[in-house]
């Protein structure tokens, strides 16, 4: 978090801060559970955030909600952002299913925009968690997981940019364009997961 972060979060910024450690703390107990020695980590790497006030304002002002940061907190799903990037697909779910097993918080909602992609092409798996706050007013906090594979993860970064830049040239193009791509990606992640199994018998 920035300065300007700090001020727009006030008392709950440490809040945050802990919720998104504690998080990413439980993520790792739970992998080193799981992950032997000679055991594939599904994880290949995990980054995080807490979104920054630009953004949380921006979404606020979008969503027609309220801009007090109380109200934010409590109404967004993603104050606190956790992403799970995997080499395959079936890397993916493996996760999904430790997340699913763990008592540090409850599951508040399951998106698989895997099985079902996004009319763009978005793809990823999305874990909404209620984890619970002790000490605090709020009683839990929402944090939004996304889990997807690098492939997936290149193109979301990439479509983020179509989504986000204002007056870009041939938009719909490269909005065809993408989608072919994710299209592709879709097929070459199945093939990938298809010859790992094959080379693990
Ligand atoms: P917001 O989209 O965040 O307003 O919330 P929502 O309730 O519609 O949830 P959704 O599952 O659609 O999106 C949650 C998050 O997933 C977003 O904030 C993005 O980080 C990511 N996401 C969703 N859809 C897309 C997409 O089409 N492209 C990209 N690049 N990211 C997306
Ligand atoms: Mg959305």
């Amino acid at each position: 978090m920035n300065k300007e972060d700090y001020l727009f979060y006030g008392a709950y910024a440490p809040i945050l801060e802990i919720a998104e450690n504690t998080v990413l703390e439980q993520i790792d107990a739970i992998l080193k559970k799981n992950v032997n020695e000679g055991v594939h980590n599904p994880a290949e790497y995990i980054i995080s955030r807490v979104k920054s006030a630009d953004s949380m304002k921006e979404k606020l002002v979008r969503k027609g909600m309220d801009t007090d940061v109380l109200s934010a907190i409590k109404q967004m799903n993603d104050t606190v952002g956790i992403r799970i990037v995997t080499h395959f697909i079936g890397d993916v779910y493996t996760i999904s299913d430790y997340l699913k097993q763990s008592d540090a918080w409850t599951i508040e909602e399951i998106k698989d925009y895997i099985s079902n992609p996004k009319p763009n092409g978005y793809r990823s798996l999305h874990i909404i968690l209620k984890m619970p706050l002790h000490g605090s007013e709020l009683d839990f906090l929402p944090v939004e997981i996304q889990i997807r594979t690098i492939a997936m993860d290149c193109w979301a970064s990439l479509e983020h940019q179509l989504k986000y830049k204002k007056n870009i040239p041939n938009a719909d193009l490269i909005a065809t364009e993408l989608k072919r791509c994710s299209d592709e990606i879709a097929s070459t992640d199945l093939s990938m997961q298809t010859i790992r199994e094959m080379l693990a018998k």
